[in-house]
């Protein structure tokens, strides 16, 4: 029997799984917009693409086949090449609208040059209407700070960092994001597949998949935490699913701990 999900985040006040799929590494384009679509029909609504994957083409086909493509939460990213000057910028976005089918929802400098003037570029494209909100990636504290300082009229509504069971750096931003309500997309999530050996034998005592410990483990952790891996095989899809459906007691999260 299919189920609904039944946890859910906000990013700019808007309502989104708490659980996105990313796009980085897709091998088999046809399997990933099967997952796509099968995520999407159980209430996964964020996808996460970006210039770098050249995923927006099979992202745009999946919105067309689901048919409600304002319902799904796109997350793109920019190259800061992009983000130097407002012409390349407009340009660069109108071309993920083309590919997309839709204006993304969010853009995100994908990593910081200078990220004053990234920020302020995107601001002026999210004032034409070519995104509906702005945010960064792969940011330190030092950066997040200019980030929300270098912004007037859009807010930064969410921060992609590298986040998961292993690499925790990311945590230092966690009071700020939760104070300003920003959320925080968990890069990595799944640390591509290779769960450590504390992880997996939680895993086999509470008889989880580790994936579904590994995200169970971020959720728990604030509630601004969006989790964001990658699948394009429909097992493993199942296994991220059930991190939306389940909780782990209180003693696992102290082993993991
Ligand atoms: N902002 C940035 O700079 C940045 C950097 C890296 C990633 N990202 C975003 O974050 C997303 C996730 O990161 P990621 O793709 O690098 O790594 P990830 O999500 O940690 O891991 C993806 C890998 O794990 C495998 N996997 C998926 N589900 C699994 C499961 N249930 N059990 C075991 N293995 C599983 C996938 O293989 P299968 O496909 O075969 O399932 C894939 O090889 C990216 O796709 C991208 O959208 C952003």
């Amino acid at each position: 029997m299919k189920r609904w999900i039944l946890k859910w985040r906000e990013i700019g006040g808007e309502k989104v799984s708490a659980i996105g799929l990313g796009s980085w590494d897709v091998r088999n384009p046809k399997a990933f917009l099967e997952v796509l679509l099968e995520a999407f029909s159980r209430g996964v609504n964020l996808v996460d693409t970006a210039e770098m994957y050249k995923t927006e083409p099979i992202i745009g086909e999946a919105l067309a086949a689901y048919g409600d493509k304002d319902s799904i939460f796109v997350t793109t990213k920019l190259y800061p090449w992009h983000l130097k000057d407002e012409e390349e910028c407009f340009k660069a976005l109108e071309r993920q609208r083309e590919r997309l089918g839709k204006v993304p929802d969010l853009t995100l400098v994908h990593w910081p040059e200078d990220i004053a003037t990234e920020v302020r570029v995107l601001e002026k494209a999210a004032e034409k209407g070519l995104t509906r909100m702005i945010g960064v990636s792969n940011v330190n504290k030092e950066q997040l700070e200019v980030a929300l300082s270098s912004t007037k009229k859009h807010p930064i509504v969410a921060v992609q960092n590298k986040y998961s069971y292993t690499f925790r750096r990311t945590e230092e931003l966690i009071p700020i994001l939760e104070e300003r309500n920003i959320a925080l997309q968990a890069h990595t999530p799944l640390d591509k597949g290779k769960f450590p050996r504390n992880l997996l034998e939680v895993a086999s005592e509470v008889q989880l998949p580790p994936a579904t410990v590994a995200l169970l483990f971020l959720l728990s952790r604030s509630k601004v935490v969006i989790p964001i891996p990658k699948t394009e095989n429909k097992k493993h899809l199942e296994e991220i699913l059930l991190a939306l459906e389940t909780e782990l007691p209180e003693e696992a999260l102290r082993k993991l701990e």
